[in-house]
């Protein structure tokens, strides 16, 4: 049985085709439920920028645990420095699919910034499901490519605005991903994040799409 658990802000923790994967490991959050040494199981971890609400904790969970990091080349080449080992990481780019030990990861483009490689967004696919975490992003028409060409079950999305879509935008761009179930993510950890997911969740529900809203709490998690 797969799940995603919302960490607060943009982190997730995933279990997929009995992978356990987190993404965005930003665990000093103000509405965070976990700590670095709660992972020491986890198979991967998946970053798509190095903005420190993003990057996060990732290197001490790498230290803490066996676990691979995945990642744009550049960040990768530089947590493998931070004493993590070249071994222990796997650099890739925007839209190439990578076959790692029973998922499949690609990064997505993501209309953002960064200071290490490029900004991403990372689509997960499995046997059991494929899960999609925009990471930051403005709106983007690349988003309907996505949604033509994979199912995506599960989509994480922000839509605090500011730095990422706002709920206006991030209904828009649910309307071209078509997830079954779509989670808002990035609101309401700094106050210039102002949107909420109670507009999100009736803007998409206006769209009548075929399209569940999941609003979940810091901690909570959503079973596939
Ligand atoms: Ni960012
Ligand atoms: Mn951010």
């Amino acid at each position: 049985m797969g799940y995603v658990r919302w960490l607060g802000h943009s982190s997730f923790e995933v279990q997929v085709s009995g992978k356990k994967i987190l993404i965005d490991p930003w665990l000093t959050n103000p509405q965070s439920v976990a700590k670095p040494e709660d992972f020491a199981d986890v198979d991967y971890v998946i970053v798509t920028h190095d903005h420190g609400d993003h990057l996060g904790e990732a290197v001490e969970v790498m230290r803490k645990s066996r676990a691979k990091f995945v990642g744009i080349y550049e960040l990768a080449t530089w947590v493998a420095e931070q004493g993590i080992g070249q071994d222990r990481v796997v650099g890739g780019n925007i839209g190439g699919p990578m076959k790692l030990d029973g998922i499949e990861v690609m990064l997505t483009p993501a209309t953002h910034s960064a200071s290490r490689g490029y900004p991403a967004g990372v689509l997960i696919l499995s046997d059991e499901a494929n899960i999609y975490h925009a990471g930051d992003t403005g709106l983007s028409a690349e988003m309907a490519l996505l949604g033509e060409l994979y199912r995506i079950d599960v989509g994480l999305i922000p839509i605090g605005g500011h730095f990422t879509m706002d709920p206006l935008q991030a209904a828009k761009a649910v309307e071209m991903l078509k997830p079954r179930t779509v989670i808002p993510m990035h609101y309401g950890t700094f106050p210039v994040l102002y949107g909420r997911p109670e507009d999100f969740k009736r803007l998409v529900e206006e769209k009548g799409l075929d399209t569940r809203v999941v609003i979940l709490r810091p901690g909570e998690k959503l079973e596939f």
